[in-house]
């Protein structure tokens, strides 16, 4: 039976992952995380590893033991464990670096040692930096920040084993992933929502004319799938993931607004403060290359989305 590594898989995107794994595959799921961000409840609140098809280590990336335990008998691997945080990577560029950097190198290095078949990577949008909308995978990176620069560095490893050993590697650009399982996240998406529920009233740092790309964690999950699935033109392949939909930060806002107020909860206009240094103005990516070559398509509209992220939230969040 396929076994498959999930770095990071206590964190927002590694159980979301983990639990679309358990409906869409019958693989064995091998759990590492550090709980430095991520949590146990979410893995234990999707599944009660009675069946076995999970199992979890406690440990960081950068311990060779660590990842050695966590990949014992895989066939993938994703890699999803990081600092992702980009106002804390310019305050603090050597921690983002050692997880970032240094950790993606001991999981690539223990994949190549253990025979993995493939290994897909988590990397952002953020390499890339200010460009022309939308963005693809044919632009030039140049981050803004420390994160954008360690993720770019990991895209780098990814080819670099790929084109030194033959390891079978896929960096994926994720835009900005919203969904269950976001209690502890700093995301537009979770902070306004958690925010409100608190009873304070949300900042959008500048105009509020800033674009993101909005994907769901069901998305993502299903591009994930299949990067490790499918059989791919080359053994280093890079791919830009969302939804291929720019939506401004205030037109978000306005969907939480109105699925907060269906669920009777008041919601106050958000106050507009200063832009934050590092940030991208415009971001939105055309996905045309991964649904060409990975089938990908995403399925989640915004408002199907944010009300079901609403959903959970009521339904888990106490502060
Ligand atoms: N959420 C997004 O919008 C988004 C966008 C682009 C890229 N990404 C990337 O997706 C991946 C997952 O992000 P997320 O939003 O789920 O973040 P998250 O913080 O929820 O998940 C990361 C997990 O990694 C764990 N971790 C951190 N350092 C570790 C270490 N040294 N050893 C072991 N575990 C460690 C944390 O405890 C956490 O559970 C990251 O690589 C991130 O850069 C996320």
């Amino acid at each position: 039976m396929t076994k498959v590594l999930v770095t990071g898989g206590c964190g927002f995107v590694g159980t979301n992952l983990v639990s679309y794994l358990l409906d869409h595959s019958n693989w064995s799921i091998s759990v590492i995380d550090d709980l430095s961000e991520g949590k146990f409840e979410y893995l234990t609140s999707i599944d009660n590893f009675d069946d076995k098809r999970i199992s979890f280590v406690q440990g960081d990336v950068r311990e060779e033991e660590d990842v050695e335990k966590a990949m014992d008998g895989c066939d993938h691997v994703v890699h999803l464990a990081a600092k992702t945080d980009v106002i804390s990577s310019i305050n603090n560029p050597f921690d983002d670096a050692d997880v970032n950097i240094m950790g993606t190198l001991n999981v690539l290095e223990t994949a190549l040692r253990q025979g993995t078949t493939r290994f897909v990577l988590a990397s952002s949008a953020a390499p890339l930096g200010e460009q022309e909308q939308p963005v693809n995978e044919l632009k030039v990176p140049s981050p803004l920040s420390p994160y954008g620069a360690s993720k770019l560095a990991g895209e780098g490893y990814c080819s670099a084993y790929a084109g030194s050993h033959g390891l079978n590697t896929v960096a994926l650009r994720f835009s900005n992933v919203y969904g269950p399982n976001s209690w502890h996240k700093g995301s537009a998406v979770a902070l306004f929502i958690k925010q409100i529920l608190d009873g304070h009233t949300p900042i959008i740092f500048g105009s509020g004319e800033q674009t993101r790309d909005f994907v769901h964690t069901e998305d993502i999950s299903q591009a994930i799938h299949l990067s490790l699935t499918r059989e791919l033109p080359a053994n280093y392949e890079l791919f830009q993931l969302g939804t291929g939909v720019e939506t401004s930060v205030d037109q978000l806002y306005s969907i939480i607004k109105k699925y907060l107020n269906q669920n009777d909860i008041d919601v106050p206009d958000a106050i507009h403060g200063e832009e934050r240094p590092g940030e991208i103005f415009k971001s939105f990516c055309d996905i045309s290359r991964a649904s060409k070559v990975l089938g990908y398509e995403p399925v989640i509209d915004i408002e199907e989305g944010i009300a079901s992220t609403i959903q959970w939230f009521l339904e888990n969040y106490s502060s």
